[in-house]
């Protein structure tokens, strides 16, 4: 199989690409690495370094001719859509059109595209795939509108919602990666700022059972919407009490004002998938955590 994967220099995509080569596929990575990096990548993969949102880029996908098309690649950050809705929507609209597009005149088979449920549902208990969309940031829109194109090409499509991802590689700079956050400065010895009561509560889903869910995705011929979550709610002050007992306590928790805008909880039924696809997470988040904390190359 021929397999291509945007935005597989990050961290879902990276993982995602190692669980391709290990079936036998034969990847191609296209990535601008604006929040990539090769060294996420194994050796010797072919590298497209490319802009989605450049329309070039349809000519570079379909002269791959792969028969399997994941989209990752993404704008990710909700504060930078906020501060720039213009590039958000270059890269996570348009981006996606030209992805399609691509992929049609390279006569794929399927593809499937990675969205958000947190930033479509906004503040919701368990939704599903029927919950009313109600995006809050730019991100969000853009999302949503970029699943409608999807929805409306002339190919197989399945697109994942995925709650909160979180395992190794995910990046400590970056918002969204509370896990990453927590455990390099539990690591460090460093402070844990926690904004607002910690009553905040995710859902956080280990990104090998993100990986599994778009591998079933993909393997299905049905075009659909599909959560990719836990269906557990966890609080940032439950999360670091877990990683705590792992890591031992951190050396100060210090409490800063909530964040303006900021969801208070969000949760995905994965129902639908589990029927449709027979996926549901294999990792709770204790597993998850040790996971996470034992790839790290200074980890305990
Ligand atoms: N991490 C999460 O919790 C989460 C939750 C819901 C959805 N998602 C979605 O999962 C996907 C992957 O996210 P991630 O967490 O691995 O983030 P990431 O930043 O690690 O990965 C995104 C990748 O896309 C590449 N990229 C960005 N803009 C590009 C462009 N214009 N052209 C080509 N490549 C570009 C980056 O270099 C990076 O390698 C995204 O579509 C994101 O919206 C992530």
């Amino acid at each position: 199989m021929r397999s291509l994967v945007t935005g597989g220099a990050g961290f879902i995509g990276s993982h995602l690409v190692e669980a391709l080569l290990a079936r036998g596929d034969q990847v191609t990575v296209l990535d601008d690495l604006s929040s990539g990096s090769m060294e996420n990548l194994p050796a010797g993969i072919t590298l497209v370094r490319a802009d989605v949102a450049d329309p070039r880029t349809i000519d570079l996908i379909a002269a791959q001719r792969p028969s399997l098309v994941f989209h990752l690649a993404a704008q990710v950050s909700v504060v930078q859509s906020v501060a720039d809705p213009d590039h958000d929507r270059a890269v996570n609209v348009v981006g996606t059109r030209h992805v399609l597009e691509g992929a049609a005149e390279g006569a794929a088979r399927r593809i499937v595209v990675v969205s958000s449920g947190g930033a479509i549902y906004g503040e919701a208990r368990l939704a599903t795939e029927e919950s009313p969309a109600a995006p809050e940031s730019p991100y969000g829109a853009h999302k949503l509108a970029a699943e409608r194109d999807v929805a409306l090409s002339s190919l197989s499509y399945g697109i994942a919602r995925l709650a909160n991802v979180y395992g190794p590689r995910q990046r400590r700079d970056l918002e969204g990666g509370v896990v990453a956050i927590f455990v390099e400065r539990l690591l460090a010895r460093q402070p844990i700022t926690i904004y607002g009561s910690g009553e905040q509560r995710r859902d956080f889903v280990h990104v090998a059972d993100v990986v599994a869910a778009l591998l079933a995705i993909a393997d299905s011929d049905r075009d659909g919407t599909w959560n990719v979550a836990t269906g557990t709610e966890t609080s940032v002050n439950r999360l670091l009490e877990a990683l705590q007992h792992e890591l031992g306590p951190a050396v100060a928790v210090k409490r800063a004002p909530a964040r303006a805008g900021e969801v208070f909880a969000s949760s995905l039924s994965f129902a639908r998938i589990a029927e449709d696809l027979g996926w549901r997470p294999g990792l709770d988040l204790a597993a998850g955590l040790r996971a996470t904390i034992a790839w790290r190359p200074d980890g305990a």
